[in-house]
């Protein structure tokens, strides 16, 4: 088939590269120059594991995909997949602007265009944006008829950070949400070869399942945390609390990892959306949701909490951080919980060695005024105290925490070997 893909960040750009690899006639199109020139030789914008590899099959060997700036390429193609960010507000309410020019672009070429065409929403938006704000743009700049001239569908990304590739093409489940059957067929045309079951949908529904998804997945984070915080008062250990409930299948074992909370591009600010869309378009208060996120404030903030009783006042003390991306193995900070925690350390006066293998790049731009070492080692010797923010692998060397004060956000070491060299204390455990 033959797709367009609108927006290459690491939703579009992973989608566009895995379908050219199925064998897809794929165009990116994004406004961004130097994006553009990158894919046309084979070259990521983006650290994927596998993107490159899949890149260099499409753009080298099959000659599959391709990227612009040109939204006239839109005409020769059948589908349009719009990726493009929904970033925040300042207010947590979702920003739409990206997906309205999105459809204002795709409507004005479909003007030209006398061949049936369906547009596929895949970025992240809150239930109800495709019906009240995609669907009427695109009528209005292409002055064709929705359902007779062109149609629409919602195919919601489930991809994970670091492994968005593997996840993309060995998806769980596919959800397809069309406004009608024509539409629906021609998504699952292009997922054809991709063995995951599929849920067709209205369109509204399907958005809403990408928000549940993910609010779903921040509750179980939240409500481990808060158990933590309790097992730790009657010195219970919340790890293996979390693996006794986990044999009762209806629970399961997947994200119980209780700790410094969840950060990341998606949790959240999809979190912070809904609660906005909730309470002030639909007049409701989802009061777990916003306990949810909450909760997560207030863990991230348990590190300083316990840092204070630790060192007492912390002017001039010299902490060490190890760890500043959300998660590990990825370079991304966006959200993390350890540039949050920095950044209250440093109001209160202390300084701060990091050390992080991928993220310092990115973060020395947002926090300039924190010393970043090249190993883990460095970052650990002559500090007051170790905090451990992200869980690499390397940070769970015995080695490099003897005889120190330690608060371990992640569960690096095992509490009660760590006992036995150093001054160990768990986030909530
Ligand atoms: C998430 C969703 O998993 C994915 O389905 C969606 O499409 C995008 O958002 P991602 O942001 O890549 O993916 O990260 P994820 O692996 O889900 O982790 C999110 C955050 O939760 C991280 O900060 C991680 O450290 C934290 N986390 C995760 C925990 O604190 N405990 C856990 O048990 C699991």
């Amino acid at each position: 088939m033959k797709i367009s893909v609108i927006g290459i960040g690491y939703v579009g750009l992973v989608t566009a590269a895995a379908f050219a690899s199925k064998g897809h006639s794929v165009v990116c199109i994004d406004s961004d120059e130097n994006k553009v020139n990158l894919i046309n030789q084979g070259k990521a914008p983006l650290s994927e594991d596998g993107l490159d590899a899949l890149l260099s099959i499409s753009v080298g060997n099959s000659n599959n995909l391709k990227a612009t700036r040109d939204y006239g390429e839109i005409v020769a193609t059948e589908v349009s997949l719009i990726c493009v960010g929904t970033p925040s507000n300042s207010n947590g309410s979702i920003d739409l602007s990206f997906i309205r020019d999105s459809a204002i672009n795709i409507g004005s070429v479909l003007r030209e265009k006398n061949d049936y065409h369906i547009v596929v929403v895949r970025s992240t938006v809150t239930p109800g944006t495709t019906k009240n704000i995609v669907i009427p743009t695109l009528e209005e700049y292409s002055h064709k008829k929705l359902g007779a001239d062109f149609s629409v569908a919602v195919n919601p990304e489930f991809m994970q950070e670091g492994k968005a590739v593997h996840t993309f093409l060995h998806p769980d489940r596919i959800i397809i949400g069309e406004y009608d059957r024509r539409a629906g067929d021609m998504v699952e045309r292009v997922y054809r070869g991709t063995f995951a079951p599929i849920l067709r949908t209205d369109i509204t529904t399907a958005e809403m399942i990408k928000y549940t998804s993910n609010a779903f997945l921040a509750t179980k984070i939240s409500f481990i945390n808060e158990i933590g915080n309790i097992c730790q008062k009657l010195g219970v250990d919340v790890y293996a609390v979390a693996k006794g409930i986990s044999f009762d299948y209806r629970i399961g074992d997947r994200f119980l990892n209780a700790g410094a909370g969840f950060g990341g591009s998606c949790l959240p600010k999809d979190l912070k959306a809904l609660l906005s869309a909730s309470i002030n378009d639909l007049g409701y208060h989802p009061s777990l949701l916003e306990a949810v996120y909450n909760v997560n404030q207030v863990q991230i903030l348990r590190m300083v909490e316990l840092t204070e009783e630790k060192l007492g006042n912390l002017a001039n003390k010299k902490i060490s951080v190890l760890g500043l991306a959300f998660k590990p193995g990825t370079d991304d900070i966006r959200a993390a919980p350890a540039i949050e925690v920095i950044r209250r350390l440093l109001e209160k006066g202390a300084s701060i060695i990091t050390y992080d293998p991928k993220a310092m790049t990115n973060a020395s731009k947002l926090l300039p005024q924190v010393s970043y070492c090249d190993s883990a080692a460095e970052a650990v010797s002559n500090s007051d105290c170790v905090l451990v923010l992200t869980e690499w692998d390397e940070f769970r060397d015995e080695n490099l925490y003897q005889g120190k004060i330690v608060i371990d956000g992640r569960r690096v070491l095992n509490p009660e070997t760590a006992k036995t060299f150093c001054d160990y204390q768990g986030i909530c455990w």
